[in-house]
């Protein structure tokens, strides 16, 4: 029997500490289009995405990911993730609908313990008279031709503290893992996973936490369409005094031409293009050697090694821990 319980990755909830300047620069230089705001959160979506809001930023003390959102495949999956995950003992339990979706069940990883949402019932975006394109059925609206010009959510890069565990658990969804990073066998620093069966490359994408720390987030990334839309964003971002952190380049794993930021908050936003083709259900997982250029395709750039700061920050000597942890990993020569 097969199984496909997850359609898509929805939303990502990112916290941040200056919700009026994120904001600002998520619409003028990322280029989303706001559709609400409510209490302490602003929804806004890519300007092609059908359904109400991809991001929601709430205010909070500091960066960090709140919950993330998956729409089901079909109406009853919901609760039959709900059964598995309190069949595992993570399930969190129901919460009511708010703007965007119908009611969702809550759960958490075992050990990265981010907190996941599923939910059947949505809310789609309704363009303004003066806003929908009459001419492209398939677009909810025109589009704005603003700043980076995102058009879709793409993944969300979390770390965990038991990476190949937690891939496990999320396998119980349903989620293929499409390929894992490696600098020896069993010591692991990048993978892959997707929800369904026509993903290119990947929704979710891992990386360990050497600190120990559960929750936390390594980046938020969206779409363009093609690669040289990658660099005019790269155009944008200076242009709007965004410093660019890395790229734009080619990720060997996943094919993506890549490009990343901070916004004002303090989170790390990726901006891409590409990606290879994956539509097996029974697709092997690729394991990748941390010199098989994996992060950088022409194996002649050093990333560097701030991409690999997470948030909520950790201090002392948690954070000597992990800093200790990525540096072993060769992941910041050329080649890695
Ligand atoms: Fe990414």
């Amino acid at each position: 029997m097969s199984e496909v319980l997850l359609s898509q990755l929805a939303y990502a909830e990112l916290i941040s500490p200056k919700p009026e300047e994120t904001v600002k620069w998520m619409v003028d230089v990322l280029g989303l289009e706001e559709t609400h705001r409510e209490g302490q959160s602003v929804y806004l979506r890519g300007w092609a995405e059908w359904l109400h809001s991809s991001l929601i930023v709430t205010e909070g003390a500091e960066p960090a990911l709140g919950a993330t959102g998956w729409r089901a495949y079909g109406p009853g999956d919901p609760e039959i993730v709900a059964k598995r995950v309190e069949a595992a003992g993570t399930g969190v339990g129901w919460v009511a609908e708010r703007p965007g979706r119908g009611a969702a069940y809550q759960y958490r990883a075992p050990y990265g313990q981010h907190l996941h949402e599923v939910f059947w019932e949505v809310e789609r975006y309704q363009a303004p008279p003066e806003k929908v394109d009459h001419g492209l059925l398939n677009r909810p609206q025109k589009n704005p031709g603003r700043g980076a010009q995102a058009r879709y959510i793409d993944h969300v890069t979390i770390a965990s503290p038991k990476m190949v565990e937690d891939i496990e658990f999320y396998k119980t969804l349903g989620q293929r893992h499409t390929a894992i990073m490696h600098v020896e066998p069993g010591f692991n620093v990048f993978a892959t996973m997707t929800c369904n069966g026509i993903r290119p490359t990947h929704d979710l994408g891992m990386v360990p936490d050497f600190s120990g720390a559960t929750g936390r987030v390594n980046h938020i990334a969206f779409r363009v369409d093609q690669r040289s839309d990658v660099e005019r964003a790269a155009e944008a971002f200076l242009a709007a005094d965004t410093p660019i952190e890395f790229g734009p380049g080619i990720h060997g794993i996943d094919e993506i031409t890549y490009l990343y930021v901070r916004e004002p908050g303090g989170m790390r936003i990726e901006i891409n293009a590409g990606g290879w083709v994956n539509a097996e259900p029974d697709f092997e997982r690729k394991d990748w050697h941390v010199k098989q250029g994996g992060t950088t395709v022409w194996q002649n750039l050093e990333m560097p090694q701030s991409m690999m700061e997470c948030w909520p920050e950790v201090h002392g000597e948690q954070a000597e821990v992990g800093r200790e942890g990525f540096e072993s990993t060769d992941l910041f020569v050329p080649g890695s």
